[in-house]
């Protein structure tokens, strides 16, 4: 019986990661052939920035020359929502054979939620991949709760790819960054070529003042924060606007914006988030209070911070090119409790400052006071 596999996804733009894991499942499952099938609207995500012939295009050009993979735009050709039993009984009805669905492992804790579990279960089996953040303990209750439920266990794959962000590749898209080493180079050439990731105005006056060095490091804190941006009940385009902006004054003269005012007792390196905040209004034309916010104390913090403030805060001191004594346990943080993770940032924060000598900004301090002093009845409230 021919063992067919189905990779689904959003592909926006399919990467590196998405092929080695096509590979390693072709292998692991021994499939005969792998259908890739580019999602129409995913259900637990958000739309998708490429157009649908982009997205299938980069597709083609990933996989172009591998004899088992084709791509089928099944998904894209019958619109609506993308339900998986409706794709696993279309791929069953068409080819017969072994049907496996493979799906990251972290979905699969609410699989009972999806469009008739029991359907999608007849027609394939599930073939989970492991993801970052997801422990063998909660894989293991995964397993036991499928046979409970539904008779039917789901396969756990061995392969764990690097985690690769789409989030990322199209920051860097927008950033005019290169994508060697995250994207096939062949599909690098065909977002260049086809301008996959258009920037705006905002992305372009980045470009026009910020180093690389700089660039890479917003491209980073954007990836990091939109990733949270759905946990946190945030909208993506705000985050994305915050991270994108919140360094855009790091090398500009206070001195060149006329209507600009410090306030009083602004150390050198926290200037930065009061002209950021300045340039994001006045020059991009940013009006969003709570993004402008976000930029104006991402170094200092202050006592009671909105969601997006602690979450650009947070990202600045967490993304991955930051490397000081510390990060990993942050970052593990990040990903598991984000109000702790925004204290012990906090705190991380006040004693690099303490360390390093010389006075710290008032407002710093009053942010800790506010939140790792006075402690529990700032976050109890907003945990709930
Ligand atoms: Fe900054
Ligand atoms: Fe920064």
């Amino acid at each position: 019986m021919k063992r067919i596999g189905i990779f689904g996804g959003t592909f926006d733009p399919v990467h590196n990661s998405h092929v080695a894991l096509a590979r390693a499942a072709i292998k692991e499952l021994d499939l005969d052939e792998l259908f890739v099938v580019p999602t129409f609207a995913p259900p637990h995500k958000d739309g998708a920035a490429a157009s649908e012939e982009n997205r299938f295009n980069m597709l083609s050009v990933a996989f172009s020359g591998e004899e088992k993979i084709k791509i089928s735009n099944y998904e894209l050709k019958r619109g609506g929502v993308s339900y998986t039993y409706l794709t696993v009984e279309h791929f069953k009805s068409v080819y017969g054979g072994e049907i496996y669905f493979l799906v990251g492992a972290d979905m699969l804790s609410d699989f009972k939620t999806w469009k008739y579990p029991e359907r999608v279960l007849s027609a394939c089996t599930l073939a989970a991949v492991k993801r970052e953040g997801f422990s063998a303990g909660e894989e293991n209750a995964l397993h036991a709760d499928f046979i409970k439920r539904y008779g039917k266990d789901f396969i756990s794959l061995s392969f764990t790819g690097e985690g690769v962000s789409s989030t990322k590749i199209r920051v860097y898209s927008f950033l005019g960054l290169s994508l060697k080493n995250l994207v096939p180079e062949k599909v690098a050439e065909y977002i260049t070529q086809n301008n996959v990731y258009p920037g705006n105005e905002i992305t372009e006056y980045l470009k026009k003042e910020l180093p690389e060095k700089r660039l890479i490091h917003t491209a980073c804190v954007a990836s990091t924060a939109v990733g949270k941006a759905k946990e946190l009940g945030l909208k993506r385009s705000k985050v994305l606007t915050a991270a994108l902006l919140h360094d855009c004054a790091k090398y500009l003269n206070p001195a060149d914006f006329k209507g600009f005012k410090l306030p009083e007792g602004v150390p050198a390196p926290v200037v930065h988030q009061y002209l950021g905040a300045y340039v994001a209004e006045n020059v991009l034309n940013v009006k969003d209070e709570e993004v402008l916010g976000a930029i104006r104390f991402h170094t200092s913090g202050k006592p009671n911070m909105t969601t997006l403030e602690k979450l650009i805060f947070v990202a600045d001191m967490v993304e991955e090119g930051r490397n000081y004594e510390g990060v990993d346990k942050l970052r593990d943080l990040f990903k598991k409790d984000f109000n702790e993770c925004f204290k012990e940032c906090l705190k991380e924060e006040t004693l690099h400052l303490m360390r390093r000598g010389g006075s710290i900004y008032s407002l710093t301090l009053d942010a800790y006071d506010y939140y790792i002093n006075e402690n529990d009845k700032t976050t109890q409230g907003e945990k709930e």
